[in-house]
C-alpha cells in the first residue's frame, strides 16, 4: 500500500460523508472522550480545529475549554512546522492563511506541546496492530507529536472506517496510542 494512494482513498470517502453523520459523529467522539477520567483532569490539551469533512473537532474544543482546560491550537508555520497558540472561546479565532481557522492569541513556539496533559490529533487512517498514523502529507504532526512524552495520552480522530491494517510507514512516523471513532475509543495501540 502507498501513502498517497490511501490518502486519494479517504479523502474520497470522506468528500462523499453529509453534514449529518459528520456531526452526530463529532457528537459521539466529543461524549466518549469527555466521559474519560484523564480528559477530564488534563489542564493542557492540544487539540486541533477540524476543517472540512475531518472528524469535526469544534464542540469538542468548546467543551474542554468552557470545562476548564487550557487549549492550544496548531498554528502552521512556512516550514510545516506546528506553532500553537491558546483557544479562548469561540471569537479567539480568526481565519489564518488557506482560510483555516487560527487562535489570535500569541505564538508560544513549537515547544509548547511538550507540556500538553493531552493530544488530539487529526488523521486520515491509523493501523489498529501498531498506531501507525496517516496525515495529509505534510508531516507537521509527526514533527509535533516527536515532543511529546510517552506517557502522555495521544488521541488521532477518526470517522468509522478509517482504522486500516497496513498504513505504510516510514522512519519518522510517530505512532499514536489511541483512536477515538463515533463508536468508541481503542487504546493502548501498538
Ligand atoms: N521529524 C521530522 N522532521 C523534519 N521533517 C519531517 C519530520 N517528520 C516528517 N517530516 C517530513 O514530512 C514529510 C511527510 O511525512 P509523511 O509521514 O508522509 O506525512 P503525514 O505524516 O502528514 O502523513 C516527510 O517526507 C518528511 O520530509
Ligand atoms: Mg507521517
Amino acid at each position: 500500500m502507498d501513502k498517497m494512494k490511501l490518502r486519494r482513498q479517504i479523502l474520497h470517502a470522506r468528500s462523499g460523508l453529509d453534514e449529518k453523520s459528520i456531526n452526530e459523529g463529532a457528537r459521539s467522539i466529543r461524549e466518549t472522550l469527555l466521559d474519560q477520567p484523564w480528559v477530564q483532569m488534563a489542564g493542557l490539551v492540544a487539540a486541533y480545529w477540524s476543517i472540512g469533512q475531518e472528524p469535526r473537532t469544534h464542540g469538542l474544543v468548546f467543551a474542554l475549554w468552557k470545562h476548564g482546560a487550557t487549549v492550544i491550537l496548531p498554528v502552521l508555520r512556512p516550514d510545516k512546522d506546528l506553532d500553537w497558540a491558546v483557544y479562548d472561546g469561540p471569537d479567539s479565532l480568526a481565519p489564518g492563511p488557506y482560510g483555516i481557522m487560527e487562535p489570535v492569541d500569541t505564538r508560544r513556539g513549537v515547544d509548547t506541546i511538550r507540556t500538553a496533559a493531552l493530544v488530539l490529533a487529526p488523521a486520515l487512517a491509523v493501523d489498529p496492530s501498531n498506531g501507525v498514523r496517516l496525515g495529509r502529507g505534510g508531516g507537521s504532526y509527526d514533527r509535533a507529536l516527536a515532543r511529546v512524552g510517552p506517557n502522555v495520552p495521544v488521541v488521532a480522530l477518526l470517522h468509522e472506517g478509517e482504522l486500516i491494517k497496513g498504513v505504510p510507514a516510514d522512519p519518522h512516523d510517530v505512532p499514536v496510542r489511541q483512536v477515538a471513532t463515533p463508536s468508541g475509543l481503542l487504546t493502548q495501540l501498538g
